[in-house]
């Protein structure tokens, strides 16, 4: 048996579909080089069939990327095969994902069939996909609460028919690593040809045991993990691939496997999809949260400068995270600036950096000290620009303990200036967002609003992340500026911008929607 574990991210897909955490196709196109910087093997890009603008986002995403093998997600039937197919076919390394629920519970009371079609539908499936691609991978959707010996009989026809992978998912995150492992060794031992196929796991962290239990099945043989970056996914999020990945490196020893991943590398994949989604992780999050490598209590402090091993089971470096303290300020020049953008682990072409370059001086004149974070927010707002039906053209507030704050916000809408409105509310933030509600003319309601410093001291930049919801579609934005108002109003707008892209890539219909969010 190999002893490399392939790390399948799920990110883009599983991930993406989590509320809060929706791309446009160009950010998923960001997230998914990097994750091929990362060195993940599998990337599963979307779900074709689901609406037209995840259909183009795969077929980007299978025709830039030349590393990773890149996979759609199907369910069971001709048509969306048949998607999956047309969205991957022509890419560089592809395959195909097919699933089908196989508890009785799914069986009966979601999709109305019997598990005599469930097994006829999966071979259809199969077969299908592998008349086009080697890579077949087949999920038997709630295999945690299915009947093992229906998994027996089901993975068993699958791999008849042509599967290479048989993913066995915790749909419900409702297993524990005990009795994940001894279904795993069942089905190792009972499936046909077994060892000719990998095994695969799918772990949901409703318990919080999506990390545990896919551990314990890699201990029993499965060689593929399904993960996803910062553990974002439906509910409580899948398993997280950097905990997964580092569990295997720090304890080398006892599981005796290792990954591909260049794990110098997953902080900066972590960081970049909390700026691509807009959500914030926990500070005491394993491996990537804020705290993950700080020590406050002074016995600690004590121990790491005299030792690090003391109180770090591993280095901060060997997961990204800089300890170059190297600055800029306003006499920094192109070159620095650039060698500093690259250190961070982005390649910008020199119009981007030209284009970086002038805000960089601009903000370098409001503060004594540019941090690499305030870096990362000009590179990610640079990135973000270019297609959006809103832009902020300017917004002026009028705010004080004597007043009743007002503010002026002028906005572009699809490229035409509007003229000026303005709109009062309980503060300077709530004006503003009066007025670009106005002004856009959509009632949406504001769900949540979050303020952090991305740096220490009274200049620091405030990244502002929102949530709205309008219509029952919700959305999430980010915006950054020295300027808290400024940023507010910028975040509210990327919230606007992102809704307006959920408006147009509406789903191919409504059923299939609510099938993908029982997923
Ligand atoms: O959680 C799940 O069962 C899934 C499958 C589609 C693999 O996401
Ligand atoms: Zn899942």
């Amino acid at each position: 048996m190999s002893n490399i574990v392939s790390i399948f991210d799920t990110t883009l897909r599983d991930g993406e579909q989590s509320p809060g955490c929706s791309m446009n196709s160009r950010e998923k196109l960001i997230m998914a080089k990097q994750l091929q910087k990362l060195g993940v093997d599998i990337i599963e890009a979307g779900f074709p069939a689901s609406s037209p603008g995840d259909f183009e986002s795969v077929q980007q995403i299978g025709l830039e990327l030349n590393g990773p093998k890149v996979v759609a997600l199907c369910r069971a039937d001709d048509a969306d095969i048949d998607a999956g197919i047309k969205s991957l076919k022509g890419s560089f390394n592809w395959g195909i994902h097919t699933f089908i629920a196989t508890s009785d519970l799914h069986l009966k009371s979601k999709l109305g069939i019997d598990r005599k079609t469930a097994i006829k539908k999966a071979v259809r499936a199969v077969e299908r996909a592998k008349k086009h691609t080697d890579h077949v991978e087949f999920s038997a959707e709630d295999a945690t609460r299915s009947d093992p010996d229906f998994l027996v009989q089901i993975f068993s026809a699958v791999v008849k028919s042509g599967a290479t992978v048989l993913n066995v998912p915790d749909t419900v995150g409702y297993t524990t690593p005990a009795e994940f492992r001894d279904l795993i060794i069942k089905l190792t031992n009972e499936v046909y040809n077994a060892d000719k196929v990998v095994f695969s796991v799918h772990c949901h962290n409703d318990l919080g045991l999506a990390v545990a239990n896919s551990l314990a099945a890699i201990e029993v043989g499965a060689r593929q993990v399904e993960c996803t970056m910062n553990g974002i996914g439906e509910r409580a999020g899948n398993a997280s691939l950097e905990e997964i990945v580092m569990a295997l490196k720090v304890r080398n020893q006892h599981y005796n496997v290792s990954t591909n991943i260049h794990t110098e590398q997953i902080f900066q994949s972590s960081r970049l999809l909390t700026k691509l989604t807009g959500t914030v992780i926990q500070a005491n999050k394993a491996i990537v949260g804020a705290n993950a490598f700080a020590h406050e209590a002074g016995i600690h402090q004590a121990g790491v400068l005299k030792n690090a091993l003391t109180y770090e089971i591993m280095s901060p470096e060997s997961v990204g995270v800089s300890v170059n303290q190297l600055v800029l300020g306003k006499h920094s020049g192109r070159a620095a600036l650039m060698g500093k953008i690259n250190s961070l682990g982005y390649d910008l072409t020199d119009k981007e950096l030209s284009s970086i370059f002038k805000k960089f001086k601009k903000l370098a004149d409001k503060k004594k000290i540019v941090y690499d974070e305030d870096l990362e927010v000009l590179v990610m707002e640079e990135r973000s620009t270019g297609i959006e039906k809103y832009k902020l053209i300017s917004v002026n507030v009028t705010s004080g303990t004597e007043t009743i704050p007002t503010a002026t916000v002028i906005l572009s809408i699809s490229g035409k200036q509007m003229p000026p409105k303005a709109a009062m509310g309980d503060g300077p933030v709530d004006a503003a967002f009066n007025t670009i509600r106005g002004i856009v003319n959509i009632p949406c309601v504001l769900t949540a609003f979050v303020i952090k410093a991305v740096t220490g001291g009274t200049d620091a930049q405030g990244t502002v992340s929102v949530s709205i919801e309008w219509e029952g579609i919700r959305a999430t934005g980010r915006g950054s500026h020295t300027d808290i108002v400024i940023a507010s109003a910028r975040a509210f707008i990327n919230a606007l911008n992102r809704l307006d892209l959920f408006l147009q890539t509406k789903p191919i219909d409504g059923e299939d929607q609510e099938e993908m969010a029982g997923i």
